[in-house]
Formats: structure tokens, C-alpha cells, sequence
């Protein structure tokens, strides 16, 4: 449920018209709702609290699915901890407010640098994905006279069943050591001086619909924890990553709700003492978030119309990239009698790709009108560049009946700021 939604004919955030918010900030312009994202990060940490065991769970936002302070922060306030990938990311957890004892450090490919920033930070642990970055976190640790809290992010070779380019615990992807490696590395970091074992670390893949890839991956893990307890590591963590699906279309079948996914987490640790991890993003941001745009021209092709927005592929990717579908909406209620057109509504970029829908039917739309894509807060303004030189777009978030620009649209100016022409061209 998100609160997006016609109040007398008008698309409101919330309370604020976002017809208003265009007219202030123009277009295109990310919106993102502080009442829906407070009430998925509600629903999810209740999916916990209700289960029939008290298992302790700790809820790291993944900061890759929407950095924006203001939307860390928010999440901050309500007492969540962060997923991490990079050093930029953990300073945007800390700059937000999220203490460094709940945040946890993902990613294939940790510079030293980073790990040196993140121990001194004292962050909560790094997931570790391969032999060697184990080895170089060692040698970082010791170098500095300290010990890495670590878990292993084990790959337990499970189909999550979703988009390629999205699923990461096949035994192909890159992610996480070979499930049947487990143990060995676990034996090697219970000798490493620069190494504290804290836990164990799985994620499987995202935008995952059915609960049945979870299920499997949990079990997996639930075992190897029981065995690794029995060997006298110390697992008292048990970070199950993210992943948990939304619904991208109305009308569809909604993916698993958050209490059933709570309640497998739970029963199948419920023999085991430790705390949960989780780390989700989409499940949080996604329909916390939409992406404003204006239509630019309406051209009528010779095998198709099409709908010209002044947002592109740079702005929002995931059509482009993964064929995502993104529901849209005018900003301007479409009444019972309003004409329909079935159109490619594309961005003006250079690149055949830039599609955010082919042959979608929507209320007719005329130059000057604007309409929100939908289930944008996640992996939105995150993955947007400035290709073809369009600036960043600004963001914004609305609070009941009041809204603040959350972060600025790019200027040229800054387009440009960190270009340099070298002397031998005149610089
Ligand atoms: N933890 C790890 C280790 C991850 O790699 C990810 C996402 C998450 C947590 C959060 O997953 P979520 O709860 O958001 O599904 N750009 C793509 C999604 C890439 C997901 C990458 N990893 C998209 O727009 O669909």
C-alpha cells in the first residue's frame, strides 16, 4: 500500500498535490512519501514481531535500492540499521544517523581502503564473498592491530525465479563462496588473527515473488549454522539478505506479504539462538516513490504513436535495463469518458531503449501534461546518470502536507564543474 493516490481528480502525495510540487521544482522530479516508506519498514519489522518466536531481528535498509539522506534518515528515526556496498554508502548510513553497530557490509569487491574506513567506523560486520577478500580484510585488520567481525555470504545455489540480471545465489553468479566451500573457509577464518567469526550471510536475488526460493535458501542456511554452532564457531548473526518482491502492476497477483516471509524466516531459526539480519531495499523504498514527468510531444508514427516525456532512460533505467514494467499515472484524474490511446511512452535520449512502456494504454495524453510512473523509490534516482549530459534530477520528499526538496536538480554548472581540459589543449 503506498499513499499516492486522485483526491478530487488530482494525484496527491499524500496530502500535497504533486501537480504543485511540479509547478515549484518543474519536471522530471523523483517524489518520494515519508508515510508510505514509515509504513513498510512498519510492516516488515512487525512481520517479525508477531511471529510466535521472539527470535531478535535487526532490519539493515539496503542503501543501494534509494540513498537519499532524507529517506535514510527517515528510516534511521525508526530505528533501522543499513546494508551497505560501498564507502559512500556507509557514509550515507552515518550521515543519516544509523549507527555504525547496524551496519553491515556487503559486495564482491571491497578495496582495502574501504575496509580500513569501515573498521574504523566500528561497523557491525562485513559479508564477506570470496577467499581472497578474506584474506585482505585479515591483513587490512591486523595491520591496524584490530579483528573484523565477519560472516560469510554463502551462495546456497537456490533459483530465486526472477529476472536474470537480478538473481544472485545461483552457483553461477558472482556472489557469495561456493556453498561447498563453507566450511573450509570458515575453518580458515577461525585462524586468521585479523578475523572475529560473527555470523553467516545469504542473499539470493531480488524483486523474488514466491516465497518457495526463500524457504529452500533458509533451510540451507538453518543447517549450516546448526553444523557450523556444533564446530564451535560463533554464529550469533544470521543475516538472510533482502529480496522480497513488490507488485509493480495493479491488478496483478501481490507478491508474498511480508508477515508470511517474517514467519518462514522465523520458524525455520526458531531451534537456533541468534539474531536476524535482513536486509531489504525494494520492499521499503519501491512504492515509496514515483518519478514525475511531463509529456514533451505526442507523435504520431507510422507503425505507432508515441509519447515523448522530458524523462529518459538516465533518470529511471529499470525498463530499459531489466524490461521492468512500471505502472503510470496522469497527474490529472482520467474521467470514465476520457479517450484512450495505446502508445510507446519513451524518453527523449538517443538510444532505442529509452522506453518506459511499448504499447501502453493510458487516458489520452496531449503536450504539457504530466503523469507519475509509479514504484520508482527503489533503484530509481540511485541508478540515474547524467548520459546524453541531462543533469540529475531533483528529489523530493513530502510529509503529510508538507514537502521539501531533498535534493537539488543538477545544474549545468555542475554538469560540467569536475571536467578539466588539460594544458596541452589550452586548459
Ligand atoms: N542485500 C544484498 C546483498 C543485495 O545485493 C541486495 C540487492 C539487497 C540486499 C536488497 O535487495 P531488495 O530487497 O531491494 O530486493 N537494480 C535492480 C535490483 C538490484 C538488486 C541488487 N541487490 C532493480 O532495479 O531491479
Amino acid at each position: 500500500m503506498h499513499h499516492f493516490a486522485y483526491k478530487n481528480g488530482v494525484l496527491h502525495a499524500e496530502d500535497v498535490p504533486l501537480s504543485d510540487i511540479a509547478g515549484q521544482v518543474g519536471t522530471p522530479f523523483y517524489c518520494y512519501s515519508t508515510a508510505t516508506l514509515e509504513r513498510h519498514y512498519r510492516v516488515f519489522s512487525e512481520a517479525f514481531a508477531r511471529s510466535s518466536t521472539a527470535t531478535p531481528v535487526l532490519i539493515c535498509f539496503s542503501v543501494k535500492s534509494n540513498s537519499n539522506l532524507a529517506v535514510v534518515s527517515t528510516l534511521a528515526n525508526m530505528g533501522a540499521g543499513a546494508d551497505v556496498v560501498s564507502e559512500g554508502e556507509i557514509r550515507i548510513a552515518r550521515k543519516a544517523g544509523i549507527p555504525a553497530d547496524k551496519i553491515v557490509f556487503s559486495g564482491v569487491g571491497k578495496k582495502p581502503g574501504e575496509m580500513a574506513y569501515a573498521l574504523d567506523e566500528g561497523i557491525l560486520m562485513f559479508n564477506v564473498e570470496s577467499e581472497p577478500e578474506l584474506e585482505a580484510l585479515n591483513d587490512v585488520a591486523v595491520s591496524k592491530n584490530m579483528r573484523a567481525p565477519i560472516s560469510l555470504r554463502v551462495n546456497p545455489d537456490v533459483d530465486a525465479n526472477t529476472h536474470v540480471k537480478i538473481t544472485t545465489g545461483k552457483a553461477e553468479n558472482k556472489f557469495g563462496i561456493a556453498w561447498e566451500r563453507a566450511h573450509a573457509v570458515y575453518a580458515r577464518a577461525a585462524e586468521l588473527p585479523g578475523i572475529e567469526i560473527v555470523g553467516v550471510d545469504v542473499h539470493i536475488g531480488s524483486q523474488i515473488t514466491s516465497l518457495e526460493p526463500f524457504r529452500t535458501a533458509f533451510a540451507k542456511v538453518a543447517e549450516l549454522v546448526r553444523e557450523l554452532q556444533a564446530q564451535g564457531h560463533a554464529v550469533a548473526n544470521v543475516d538472510l539478505g533482502g529480496g522480497l518482491g513488490i507488485p509493480y502492476m495493479q491488478g496483478n497477483e501481490p507478491p508474498p506479504h511480508p508477515e508470511e516471509y517474517g514467519r518462514i524466516a522465523s520458524d525455520a531459526f526458531a531451534d537456533l539462538d541468534v539474531r536476524l539480519l535482513f536486509e531489504p531495499g525494494r520492499i521499503i523504498a519501491g512504492n515509496a516513490g514515483v518519478l514525475v514527468s511531463e509529456v514533451i510531444y505526442v507523435k504520431n508514427g507510422e507503425a505507432k504513436d508515441f509519447v515523448i516525456l522530458d524523462a529518459g532512460m538516465n533518470d529511471l533505467i529499470r525498463p530499459t535495463l531489466y524490461d521492468a514494467w512500471h505502472d503510470m499515472l496522469p497527474l490529472v484524474e482520467a474521467t470514465p469518458d476520457t479517450p484512450h490511446l495505446s502508445a510507446d511512452i519513451v524518453g527523449p535520449v538517443c538510444e532505442s531503449g529509452d522506453i518506459f512502456a511499448s504499447n501502453r494504454d493510458l487516458p489520452l495524453l496531449a503536450a504539457g501534461d504530466r503523469l507519475a510512473i509509479l514504484s520508482a523509490g527503489a533503484y530509481g534516482a540511485v541508478q540515474a546518470s547524467t548520459y546524453n549530459a541531462r543533469p540529475l534530477v531533483a528529489e523530493v520528499m513530502v510529509n503529510g502536507a508538507d514537502w521539501a526538496v531533498v535534493r537539488e536538480r543538477q545544474t549545468y554548472d555542475a554538469l560540467l564543474a569536475d571536467n578539466r581540459i588539460p594544458a596541452w589543449l589550452g586548459g
